[in-house]
């Protein structure tokens, strides 16, 4: 990649700045496979998902970690990715609280960042 070798701090680095923004690429021609595609809406705007996707992965993929506010205005996001920390509360379809770790994308779905506790828009 670049020339860097691999193991070395520039390797990484540029390594990292290829993945910073959007999904990591897939290897043609074998091993993952990506869904098909599907639109959500996130906070109100359209955006290219896939099948099989986590909501918290979508999220990931688009600008910003943060997946709701805080009552007091802080930010949380993806922290265990698991289900365990409940720190990725969004709404989704209208439903707040979901986990977006938890929770598959389906077209068409509703995706809004939480602010405060069980609050929606
Ligand atoms: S990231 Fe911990 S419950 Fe979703």
């Amino acid at each position: 990649m670049g020339g860097e070798e691999r193991g070395n701090v520039a390797y990484y680095d540029a390594l990292m700045k290829r993945f910073r923004r959007g999904r990591l690429p897939l290897a043609d021609g074998g091993g993952l496979r990506r869904g098909s595609q599907v639109t959500v809406l996130v906070d109100g705007q359209s955006v290219v998902a896939f099948e099989g996707e986590s909501v918290a992965a979508v999220l990931v993929a688009q600008e910003g970690l943060a997946t709701r506010m805080t009552v007091n205005g802080a930010p949380r996001g993806i922290f265990c990715g698991m289900g365990v920390c409940y720190d990725c509360l969004v709404v989704v379809d209208g439903v707040p609280n979901t986990r977006a770790c938890m929770t598959a994308v389906q077209t068409d779905m509703r995706i809004d960042r939480q602010s405060g506790v069980s609050s929606h828009s």
